[in-house]
């Protein structure tokens, strides 16, 4: 979880608690902006802040239980303070809507992502309403459009580009919270990329649920990309998550004709079994994510290749989990984010009845970290005594004297201290060694980056 940065207060403080993705990161910068404009200042401390937010993540149990403790931790500021407000947001408010203020009475608004617009008149309205608490209609072209979020002071900037997701894989909840796809205006994408760029940020990561089936009535995903690489004075272009269903040859291309596109492609798999795929409704087979993997890393050198692995949905079997080991084996993922399935209510897998034990699923889970730590691993050592483009991102949370930076590849990497050097800067840097899971290297020069 994340909480906003402090600056001065002018008209009141607002403190925003942020749960679960990036595309809710970017909501939260985008309400900060929405109330900063309206002359609140951030805090971090929520003893201080006349409104409290939380936003919400509802994408397996974990995310929401941890969610509903930190508002009923609230309850305490409404009894201190009972004018402060207090508004649960994101996609368990989507989920739970009337639930929510009927279990938590201190709750003053629940507003699901269609409605922030709404959030604004709420938190500037005069009195509290007492009648109506829930904003959850869901508007099936809210795109947001020429409201640009605020930069939080990272130095890569996250941009929604397309909200909701028209897939419906079946143990997923995210169509249901965040509604159908849309992809926003191309125009409106750039101008936000040129703002950060215009405020000293070199790299953007285009986000969206199904980032590259983008489409506008005059782009698709890889003219998209094409435009942003154009965009002056911007080093580095990211996007996530891209689904396999849309990874066409014409995106892989502009990804690698377009220099500042970096070499690292987040590429969920979810399982390596064909029958489980089916059963999830994927929309691809285990031979075509091998065939997208094989066509990337021929077009796109020393592209790194991530993913997201779900164990002991319903009814897999051990020949089935064995097919998501050997995948595994095959591409050796750079990293993965492993999940055992959470059962979500109103999604289409949520009635069958599971075939395995908690214990069962977190065997699974347990046996796929084992072997993708040994993949991270051995990726990682690939990069020793290579020389890597840095870019700057923060103080190592390890030793406040050393820099942490990303390589375009997206590995973390350790430098000393050196004159010159700040956030936000390109270095070039030798790696030299592998702690754990993170590599330190030598600043070698301060370098403007190099396009590929
Ligand atoms: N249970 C476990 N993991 C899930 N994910 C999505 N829904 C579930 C669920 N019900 C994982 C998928 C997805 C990532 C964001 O979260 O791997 O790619
Ligand atoms: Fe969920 Fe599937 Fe859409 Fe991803 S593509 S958000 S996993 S429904």
């Amino acid at each position: 979880m994340k909480t906003s940065k402090t600056t001065e207060n002018q008209q009141g403080k607002y403190f925003l608690a942020t749960f679960g993705c990036q595309m809710n990161e970017y909501d939260s910068n985008m309400i900060g902006a929405m109330l900063e404009n309206r002359g609140m200042a951030a805090t971090e401390d929520a003893a201080q802040a006349d409104v409290l937010i939380v936003n919400t993540c509802s994408i397996r149990g974990g995310a929401e239980d941890r969610a509903y403790a930190r508002i009923a931790a609230m309850k305490y500021h409404k009894r201190q303070r009972p004018g402060v407000r207090i508004a649960v947001i994101g996609c368990m408010a989507q989920n739970h809507g009337d639930k929510i203020p009927a279990s938590l009475e201190h709750v003053d608004y629940v507003v699901g992502p269609d409605n922030y617009k709404e959030l604004e008149g709420l938190i500037f309205s005069e009195v509290a309403p007492s009648e109506r608490k829930v904003w959850t209609d869901q508007n099936d072209f809210e795109n947001y459009e020429g409201l640009m979020a605020r930069l939080d002071g990272t130095v890569s900037s996250h941009i929604t580009i397309m909200r909701g997701c028209n897939k419906q894989c079946a143990y997923c909840i995210v169509p249901n919270v965040r509604g159908v796809e849309r992809s926003r205006d191309v125009e409106s994408i750039l101008a936000e990329v040129r703002h950060a760029v215009n405020e000293g940020i070199h790299e953007v990561c285009l986000l969206g649920q199904t980032v590259n089936s983008y489409r506008t009535d005059t782009d698709n995903f890889a003219g998209l990309i094409r435009k942003v690489n154009a965009v002056e004075g911007l080093k580095r272009v990211r996007f996530m998550s891209p689904h396999p269903r849309h990874f066409d040859p014409e995106t892989i291309r502009a990804m690698a004709e377009c220099g500042k596109v970096c070499n690292h492609v987040h590429l969920p798999l979810q399982s390596g079994s064909n029958a489980m795929l089916k059963k999830m409704r994927r929309q691809y087979t285990r031979e075509r994510y091998l065939e997208i993997v094989a066509e990337l890393r021929a077009a796109i050198p020393n592209v790194a290749i991530t993913t997201d692995i779900i164990t002991g949905f319903v009814g897999e079997t051990e020949s089935d989990f064995e097919d998501t080991l050997s995948l595994m084996n095959e591409v050796r993922f750079d990293h993965a984010f492993m999940f055992s399935y959470s059962p979500r209510e109103g999604t289409p897998a949520f009635g069958e009845t599971e075939t395995l034990t908690a214990e069962e699923k977190q065997a699974r889970l347990e046996r796929v970290i084992e072997a993708q730590m040994k993949h991270t691993e051995e990726r990682l050592d690939a990069l020793l005594g290579r020389e890597e483009e840095l870019l700057i991102e923060e103080r190592s949370s390890r030793d406040s004297r050393e820099w942490m930076g990303k390589t375009r590849c997206f590995k973390k990497v350790i430098v000393p201290e050196v004159a010159g050097v700040e956030k936000g800067a390109f270095v070039r840097a030798r790696i030299s060694e592998r702690r754990g899971i993170v590599l330190r290297g030598e600043v070698i020069t301060q370098a403007v980056p190099a396009e590929k």
